[in-house]
């Protein structure tokens, strides 16, 4: 067995988390400026396979993690997979060294990037590298374990590393952007959890359904106008859009002072829409800007408390 690596990138929501969860499109785009990485040596004369996470403090033998755990989770899913029967402690000895440079609960998708360079790079190292779709299955596996209901955007749009248009349970559609437009990216560096606000929303829903969905179905159409605004080459018109998304959400109950507070100052720098991307409660939020205005919205954002910037090409 030869030592082999692999590498995922981060995420960001466009348009239309949560309402996602309920059947509605969203659209998502990679971000290649973080990116997971993972990397398999054969252990020679090792007893056991390891897995290390210098940045979150893991050094474990593979079957020492508990099985509810995501590495456990995708480990299993891809020697099975693989045709590598349990139990773990059967498998050939390897190192695998994970490196993340994607920030942990910040709706950035680090979890589902982990999982898919860890299936890429294990499935490599058996001899037996899977198709993407086979990828993005297992992946999806794991994000169950995150939230109980994930609609599958993140581990879709990381796998294909290419912007997505998705609809739950329906075939993966990726598309292009014939004119590129500058997103910056700021973190509150309030850890966001994706499985309490989809629990909320749906608390909310479940409680009031006349009163979400029509706020879901108006997000759909916010999507769907923001697909034809992307593909007609006319990014700038997203502005308005992502405003009116952004009070949708803050309306689902899924905002924060502090995501409110980075969307009025990026919009006070002459941002051309602002809104949160991801789970929320925390986390980043996006902001459409011209590129020649990129680094002061990015100054006024660090100004209003963003622990971290990203000015990023989309397209
Ligand atoms: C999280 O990145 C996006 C949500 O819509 C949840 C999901 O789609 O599974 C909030």
């Amino acid at each position: 067995m030869r030592a082999t690596s692999s590498t995922a990138p981060g995420k960001i929501i466009l348009f239309g988390e949560h309402a996602v969860v309920y059947g509605q499109p969203a659209i998502a785009v990679p971000v290649t400026h973080v990116r997971a990485e993972v990397r398999i040596e054969p252990t020679r004369g090792g007893d056991s396979a390891r897995i290390l996470a210098p940045g979150v403090g893991l050094d474990t033998r593979v079957e020492d993690l508990p099985l509810s755990h995501p590495l456990s989770v995708a480990l299993r899913g891809v020697l099975s997979a693989c045709g590598v029967a349990e139990p773990l402690s059967d498998i050939p000895p390897f190192t695998l060294t994970i490196h993340s440079t994607i920030p942990v609960a910040g709706g950035m998708g680090s979890g589902a990037a982990v999982s898919v360079a860890v299936i890429r790079a294990v499935s490599a190292f058996l001899g037996h590298p899977l198709p993407d779709e086979q990828v993005n299955a297992l992946a999806y596996e794991v994000e169950k374990l995150h939230h109980g209901t994930p609609s599958g955007i993140d581990n879709t749009v990381i796998t294909y590393a290419r912007p997505v248009y998705f609809v739950r349970g329906q075939p993966i559609e990726t598309f292009t952007v014939p004119t590129p437009f500058t997103i910056v990216i700021a973190d509150t560096g309030v850890p966001s959890s994706t499985a309490i606000t989809v629990g909320n929303v749906r608390k909310g829903w479940q409680a009031d359904p006349d009163r979400f969905n029509p706020w879901f179905e108006r997000v759909g159409q916010l999507v769907r106008a923001a697909r034809h605004a992307i593909e007609s080459g006319t990014p700038r018109t997203l502005g308005p859009l992502m405003d009116e998304n952004h009070a949708l959400l803050q309306q689902m109950g899924v905002s924060s002072p502090e995501l409110d507070r980075l969307v009025e100052a990026a919009r006070g720098a002459g941002a051309l829409g602002a809104k949160l991307s991801g789970g929320g409660g925390g986390g980043n939020m996006i902001a459409l800007v011209e590129a020649e205005s990129a680094e002061k919205v990015a100054e006024a954002l660090r100004n209003a408390g963003a622990v971290r910037t990203i000015v990023t090409e989309i397209g």
